[in-house]
């Protein structure tokens, strides 16, 4: 998760010269940003260089990503009206260049790596257009879907068709897995999610359960209502640091995988005790099959690269079986 963006020295100087959307739109120069967290920090697995909010702004939305802040949009969604302006996602023809870099990127990392593609998922993309920017209270979104059960229902349903859509259109362009993130969704009550969100985020999951991949389901904030998540019908269920591992792994079942769940901020901490961090993890997964070690949000751009190496490495050291 916005892991070349934060620490890759190579990553900024091409910053310098482009914007994170610019990079999206370039198949080749995304597809090498893309590659490079495998390259320098020698992690498994890479994810598409894209931003949640990249197919939204093919969907007619006016938005940028700015400097320290995140996306931000000039017109955000208030009503029944402004929510069916939002054009539903043709991914061939809207967003080609998405398509084109996972051919590419694929190609780089030669089976080395795996390659995961995403989108956002309706209610944190929904939570942008109605807040116009980062929020931490989140009282615009739920206004509206408290008062306006029709505009919310009609922008959910737009953006849960659109994302399907795209997800689907980046298995069958090859990517190795899928992953829907919502970041933010850990604001709501477990009645809220289970109301307002949970129909939604089902709705994707079920029209890729034919892909033959597996499917990751990511949010934050969210160890109130892991079980109401779990209904949604991911594969992989994405877990934040808030939570022990082992805790939040018995109250879903044996029947899905999980991914976490490192506090982003242990890689600040000195390399001991970031592999301490890491080593109680492990004890708490005790080398279970469907184990997917990652942190349990985003990369903080104070990170070092060289730390993240280090902590790929010890994982990797702890946890291979075979000798090579
Ligand atoms: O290699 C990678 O970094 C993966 C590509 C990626 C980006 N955005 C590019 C990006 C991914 C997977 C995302 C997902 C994304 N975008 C999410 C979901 C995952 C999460 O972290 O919760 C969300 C909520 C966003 C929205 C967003 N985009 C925010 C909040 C920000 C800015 C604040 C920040 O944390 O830096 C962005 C900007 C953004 N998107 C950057 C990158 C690499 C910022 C770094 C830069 O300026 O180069």
């Amino acid at each position: 998760m916005r892991q070349a963006g934060r620490l890759i020295p190579e990553y900024r100087k091409i910053r310098e010269k482009h914007e994170v959307l610019e990079i999206c739109k370039d198949p080749d120069l995304c597809a090498n940003v893309t590659a490079m967290p495998v390259e320098t920090l020698g992690v498994d697995a890479a994810i598409m260089f894209a931003d949640i909010m990249l197919p939204v702004q093919a969907m007619g939305v006016k938005l940028k990503i700015e400097e320290e802040i995140g996306p931000v949009i000039s017109e955000p969604i208030t009503d029944k009206r402004s929510a069916g302006a939002l054009q539903k996602l043709d991914p061939t023809s809207d967003v080609p260049f998405v398509l084109d870099a996972i051919g590419i990127a694929k190609k780089r990392l030669d089976r080395k790596a795996s390659l995961i593609g995403f989108s956002g998922a309706p209610f944190t993309i929904a939570s942008y257009l109605i807040e116009g920017r980062p929020t931490r209270d989140f009282t615009k979104v739920k206004a509206l879907m408290y008062r306006d059960p029709e505009a919310w229902q009609l922008l959910m349903e737009t953006l849960s068709d659109s994302m399907a859509t795209y997800l689907q259109a980046q298995v069958e362009a090859g990517v190795d897995a899928v992953q829907l993130f919502d970041s933010w969704v850990g604001c709501l009550s477990p009645q809220d999610y289970r109301k307002y969100v949970l129909p939604y985020s089902r709705r994707i999951f079920k029209k890729l359960e034919n892909s033959g991949i597996p499917r990751i389901h990511f949010g934050t904030g969210t160890s109130n209502f892991l079980e109401e998540m779990k209904l949604a019908g991911g594969d992989v269920l994405g877990i934040d640091w808030r939570i022990p591992i082992d805790v939040a792994w018995k109250r879903l079942g044996d029947d899905v995988a999980v991914q976490g769940n490192l506090d982003p901020a242990a890689v600040l901490a000195g390399i001991g005790l970031l592999k301490e961090f890491a080593a109680d993890i492990l004890g708490r997964v005790q080398g279970r099959t469907g184990h997917i070690f990652n942190l349990g949000h985003g990369m903080l751009p104070e990170a070092s690269a060289e730390s993240v190496a280090e902590l790929v490495k010890f994982v990797h050291e702890s946890t291979r079986t075979d000798t090579k």
